[in-house]
């Protein structure tokens, strides 16, 4: 991670040690611990050269790269897919950012045939891979309660951009608490109908939508709000000050 972006994680009060969270039912030890040797294989891989710690470095997340296959290319490509956190992937529901995957199981199964060109994997080299990245909570913000609304000691600007976020931005009819996502795909504009994707510490996995095309935090929430506004038919905009609140609510997430 980039001393910019662990100084934003710190600054918003994100922990950063996945292993903090999680009231989850514990997943078996011995099937993680299995997984987790399977993420760090690149006998997975086609060549042989890459793992999913490759791309999902640091303990499941993302190195903030865009690929097309197994090739990084430049944000905003059309076709080029930003890495994604694995951070609370057990939580969401269907996977990729097209949504077209409806199971951890068979995403996992499609990244090692098609995007790393390996062998089909066996049942049980996919069961502990899942166990492995059901593991892998989102990190916990003393600033907000489990499912997502402010805690007590929230800051004044958290608090007043969550009331923005389930408001007048709109952002609470697609972001759903507790995961804030959905499995509906849309079409925001983005160049397709793509899934509502989580925003669980989204501060983390710059660039941002499918295509890495917006490199910071507030313009993609900027973006958001306008996407909202024209749906809704309102002119309503959102001025400096709150668009200043919604970033530090989400970056809380
Ligand atoms: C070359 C980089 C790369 C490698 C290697 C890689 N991934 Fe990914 N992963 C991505 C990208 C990019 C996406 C988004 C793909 C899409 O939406 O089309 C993704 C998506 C995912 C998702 C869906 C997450 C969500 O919320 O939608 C899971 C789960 C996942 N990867 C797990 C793995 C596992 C397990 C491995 C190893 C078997 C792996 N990945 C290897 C880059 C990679
Ligand atoms: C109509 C449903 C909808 C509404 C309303 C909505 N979003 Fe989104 N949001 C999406 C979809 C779909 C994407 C993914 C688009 C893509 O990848 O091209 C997305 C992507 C994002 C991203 C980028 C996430 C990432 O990991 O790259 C952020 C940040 C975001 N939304 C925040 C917000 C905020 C803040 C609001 C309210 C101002 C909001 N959204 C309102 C559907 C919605």
């Amino acid at each position: 991670m980039s001393s910019m972006l662990r100084y934003l994680a710190v600054s918003v009060g994100l922990l950063l040690t996945p292993a903090m969270a999680a009231d989850a039912p514990a997943p078996d030890p011995t099937l993680v611990a299995k997984g987790l040797q399977f993420f760090n294989d690149a006998a997975l891989s086609g060549s042989g050269n890459v793992s999913c710690a490759t791309c999902h470095f640091s303990s499941g997340h993302t190195n903030n790269k865009t690929y097309v296959g197994l090739d990084v290319v430049a944000d905003g490509n059309p076709d080029g897919r930003s890495t994604p956190t694995l951070w609370g992937a057990g939580e969401r529901s269907v996977y990729g950012w097209g949504g077209t995957a409806p199971t951890l199981e068979e995403s996992i199964r499609g990244i090692i045939v098609n995007r790393m060109k390996g062998a089909e994997p066996s049942k049980e080299t996919l069961a502990a891979l899942v166990a492995y990245v059901r593991s892998l909570p989102s990190p916990k913000n003393w600033q907000l309660n489990e499912d997502g609304t402010p805690s007590p000691a929230a800051t004044p600007s958290v608090q007043r951009g969550f009331a923005l976020f389930i408001g007048d931005g709109g952002c609470g009819t697609c972001h759903v608490l507790p995961s804030l996502d959905k499995s509906s795909r849309d079409d925001i504009g983005t160049g397709g109908r793509f899934k509502v994707p989580s925003l669980r510490a989204v501060v983390l996995t710059a660039p941002y939508f499918h295509d890495g095309r917006t490199a910071s935090l507030r313009d993609a929430i900027k973006l958001m709000w306008g996407v909202y506004a024209k749906k809704m038919d309102t002119a309503r905009t959102p001025t400096d000050a709150e668009l200043d609140d919604l970033l530090a609510y989400v970056s809380a997430l």
